[in-house]
């Protein structure tokens, strides 16, 4: 297993090697199923593949939250050797990356990154797409592999590579969830395990508004995600949204020929936790 702190390593070590394309998995470490997924598709598809690990402070609008977010570099190397011992993983410092103090470059996303989850995360998606545009033009990857758990932020990074005109194909893999439903998240294990059960509800309440979907207006969905958490004492809602598929437009009105999903955010005794789904 190769890890190395600075890119010039990395850079040297892929001037040596013949590839045909060059896979990359950007997380911040911490790392579950739905990783491991994306970085078995990675290696399924990209015969030189780059794991990042790096907490990125430019996408942290709480510096609580940035101090709390969970870190496991050992363990998360150990997982990615079994995965392949031929992985290449990123552990770099910030000053390998950044100038001191980090900064948020800013970019032009036509404002997708200000609806839904950048309305409550204010300047989050202009941090991601710091560092997702630094990793790319770092490695050059082929493809980079981003899981759609994150959804909005997979748009956020499509957007940046049109804008930008940057040559990277993006390979986004389906939300991983726990055996209860829950989708896999780094956050996870903030939560103690009753209430890591207890959180199945989030994605129950997104399955329960898309049979909705079909019968009942807008309103009533609206109405009966809200009401849902509101006895609830663990589960604070922060917001549930019903927004077009590409652009995130939060819809008025319910229209069968647009492709819709659901997105949602409920703090669980303060953990924030984000779900979406396909509707139709
Ligand atoms: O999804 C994440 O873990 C992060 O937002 C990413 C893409 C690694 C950028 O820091």
């Amino acid at each position: 297993m190769r890890s190395f702190n600075h890119s010039t390593e990395i850079l040297k070590l892929l001037k040596r090697r013949k590839y045909k394309s060059l896979g990359l998995v950007p997380t911040m470490g911490s790392l579950h199923n739905g990783h491991i997924k994306l970085i078995e598709a990675c290696s399924m598809y990209c015969d030189e593949n780059i794991v990042s690990i790096f907490v990125n402070p430019t996408q942290f609008n709480n510096k609580k939250d940035l101090e709390n977010y969970p870190q496991s570099i050992k363990n998360d190397i150990d997982i990615i050797n079994k995965i392949s011992p031929n992985i290449i993983v990123y552990t770099p410092k910030a000053s390998d990356l950044y100038d001191s103090p980090a900064k948020a470059e800013v970019f032009d996303l036509d404002g997708i990154d200000e609806l839904i989850e950048g309305k409550y995360r204010k300047g989050h998606f202009q941090g991601v797409a710091t560092i997702v545009k630094k990793l790319f033009e770092r490695f050059s990857p082929d493809y980079a592999f981003f899981g759609e758990k994150d959804y909005q932020q997979i748009l956020v990074v499509k957007k940046l590579i049109i804008n930008y005109n940057l040559k990277i194909k993006i390979k986004s893999i389906s939300t991983v969830r726990e055996k209860n439903g829950l989708a896999m998240s780094s956050r996870n294990i903030l939560l103690d395990k009753e209430t890591r059960d207890d959180a199945k509800i989030i994605y129950e309440s997104l399955c329960t508004a898309k049979k909705m979907i079909k019968s009942k207006k807008l309103e009533e969905i609206n109405y009966f995600i809200s009401n849902f958490y509101v006895n609830k004492k663990k589960f604070k809602l922060e917001y549930f949204y019903i927004a077009e598929n590409h652009s995130l437009k939060v819809v008025t009105s319910l229209n069968s020929n647009l492709k819709l999903r659901a997105f949602i955010s409920v703090k669980v005794k303060g953990i924030r936790l984000i779900d979406n789904i396909a509707l139709f």
